[in-house]
């Protein structure tokens, strides 16, 4: 009786707590499982460019265990919300056309890809070699007379010059008409939207994230102000808040009963991602060796709350052990 006791006991602490586990830097590497990574529970990551059910696929496998999309956020999932507010929006970054089917799953009407534009007049991008395939899946059409509603950067651009050009274009058009010039391009901008803000990407090359940085450099230098932009994913507010609504409904999934709940510890490699964010959201913070970090004993500017481990595992451990 008193081992039932103790049993019930750690199944009700257990349903008091949660992990969000980011995924580069901490589960994988590129397409490389770090071997410590098979403990999923939600997930929270700034990666983009995919379907949420193929990147699910693509992880239950990495990570030999079922990942559902019920339990997954990326950088532009909480932007489905957006759907409601824009028909016509220009979709930029990722592989071939896998964002503008992101797009169509998250319930925009008209999307638009730069490549759609570059098939109407290839002047917009005069270096680009536009190869047949790309001619044959583009949807062009008369854009001079198309109103872009808004701009979504769901990841990061394949064709810098191309989506920058298009982008500054549309931002100055008048109500998001290619080949106009609006009155007063500042008022009158199109709204535009950033995934995420992230500075590195710990792929297996460590590609930096310099598109909206560069994009915003040009911006103030051609229009002499600085870019109003939204900006998604970690660290941002919406996107912790997003977070926790996707831990509470995974929660009531799994325990059959609806409750927040009181201990999420946020599993990150990126201090300036993962840990501040969840920091400045009230979650338990534990800083990975595995991916961005490589420094001393914590991070100087964003040291994480519950500490910094060698990998995944010591870190899940040390909180089980604390909770349990
Ligand atoms: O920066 C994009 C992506 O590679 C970061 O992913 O899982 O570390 O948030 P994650
Ligand atoms: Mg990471």
């Amino acid at each position: 009786a008193q081992v039932q006791t103790i049993e019930a006991e750690k199944v009700k602490k257990a349903k008091n707590m949660a992990f969000a586990f980011d995924i580069d830097g901490v589960l994988v590497h590129g397409d490389r499982l770090i071997p410590e990574g098979k403990h999923p529970h939600i997930f929270l990551t700034n990666g983009s460019g995919k379907p949420e059910k193929a990147r699910c696929e693509q992880l239950s496998k990495i990570l030999k265990n079922p990942v559902n999309t019920e339990q997954f956020i990326q950088s532009h999932t909480p932007m489905s919300a957006l759907a409601e507010y824009y028909s016509t929006v220009l979709v930029v970054g990722g592989e071939g056309y896998k964002c503008r089917e992101v797009a169509e799953q998250y319930g925009f009407k008209d999307i638009v890809v730069p490549n759609d534009i570059v098939a109407w007049d290839p002047t917009i991008a005069p270096y680009r070699v536009f190869t047949e395939e790309e001619r044959a899946t583009s949807r062009p059409r008369d854009f001079s007379k198309v109103n872009i509603e808004a701009i979504m950067v769901f990841s990061d651009s394949r064709d810098y010059a191309t989506d920058m050009q298009i982008i500054m274009d549309l931002l100055r058009s008048e109500n998001g008409r290619l080949g106009t010039m609006a009155k007063d391009p500042i008022a009158q901008r199109i709204p535009i939207y950033f995934s995420q803000g992230d500075m590195l990407c710990p792929t297996e090359y460590w590609t930096p994230g310099t598109f909206r940085i560069g994009f915003e450099a040009m911006y103030r230098a051609v229009t002499g102000v600085d870019l109003e932009r939204v900006v998604y994913g970690k660290p941002e507010l919406a996107t912790y808040k997003y977070a926790d609504e996707v831990i509470t409904s995974w929660m009531e999934h799994l325990h059959g009963e609806e409750k927040l709940p009181e201990n999420v510890y946020m599993v990150g490699d990126n201090p300036a991602s993962d840990i501040i964010g969840g920091n400045m959201y009230g979650w338990n913070t534990c800083l990975v060796r595995t991916g961005v970090f490589q420094g001393g004993d914590n991070d100087e500017n964003n040291p994480a709350n519950f500490g910094v481990f060698p990998n995944v595992l010591e870190a899940v451990k040390t909180a089980l052990r604390k909770q349990l």
